[in-house]
């Protein structure tokens, strides 16, 4: 589902960018990614993460998609040349990633699998693209955050089939994405890496 104009304002702000950083230092100490692998961001917004991560993890390939051509749009103005042309943008469902089985070393979703009504579906597709081994490297908030009494006169997000702490581990567990290493605040939400497993 895509952004209404107040979480575009949240996600689209240079705290969004902090916040971003620190979580993906944090990744990046404890998951020894090595670089020069095949790197895919999911749900990329405005290229923010991207930026990160391609100068982090120095992925020989990176792949940065998005359901909402305007985000995609917005990652082109947003990124500098350099960046730019070393990501490779597009429009795509998470739902169906165009890869092949296994192949990618590395998954990142940013705020994502909470905007997207089968968001388990969306799990298992991840899983599938991932090589045995990879990592699949998530943030995500819970329904008390963005489905509160005030968040949801203002925020967009689908109603049905919503994940708490619980589901979200059951469900990576199913799609053999296995949780490493997080940090939760279990009403609020979470980040942290999954490896899949094989
Ligand atoms: C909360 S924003 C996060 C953007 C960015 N990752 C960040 O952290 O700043 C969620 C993003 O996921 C995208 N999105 C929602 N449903 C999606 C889907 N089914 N497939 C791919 N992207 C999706 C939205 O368009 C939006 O850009």
């Amino acid at each position: 589902m895509k952004l209404n104009w107040a979480e575009r304002w949240a996600v689209n702000n240079p705290l969004r960018a902090v916040q971003l950083r620190v979580e993906i230092r944090w990744m990046k100490e404890k998951m020894g990614l090595r670089p020069g692998g095949v790197i895919l961001e999911v749900g990329c917004g405005r290229g923010t993460g991207a930026a990160l991560i391609l100068r982090e993890f120095q992925p020989a390939v990176l792949h940065a998609m998005d359901l909402d051509i305007h985000m995609i749009k917005k990652a082109k103005d947003y990124l500098p040349p350099e960046q730019r042309t070393r990501i490779s943008l597009y429009v795509a469902d998470v739902l169906k990633l165009p890869y092949r089985d296994e192949v990618l070393d590395a998954v990142f979703g940013f705020g994502v699998l909470h905007h997207v009504p089968d968001w388990q579906g969306s799990l298992s597709e991840i899983s599938r693209v991932l090589k045995i081994g990879g990592f699949f490297c998530l943030e995500e908030i819970y329904p008390s955050l963005y489905q509160n009494f005030l968040t949801k006169r203002i925020l967009l997000h689908p109603k049905e089939k919503r994940f708490f702490s619980q589901d979200l581990k059951g469900a990576l567990r199913e799609s053999k994405l296995s949780l490493e290493e997080f940090r939760e605040i279990e009403s609020l939400g979470i980040f942290g890496f999954a490896v899949k497993e094989g």
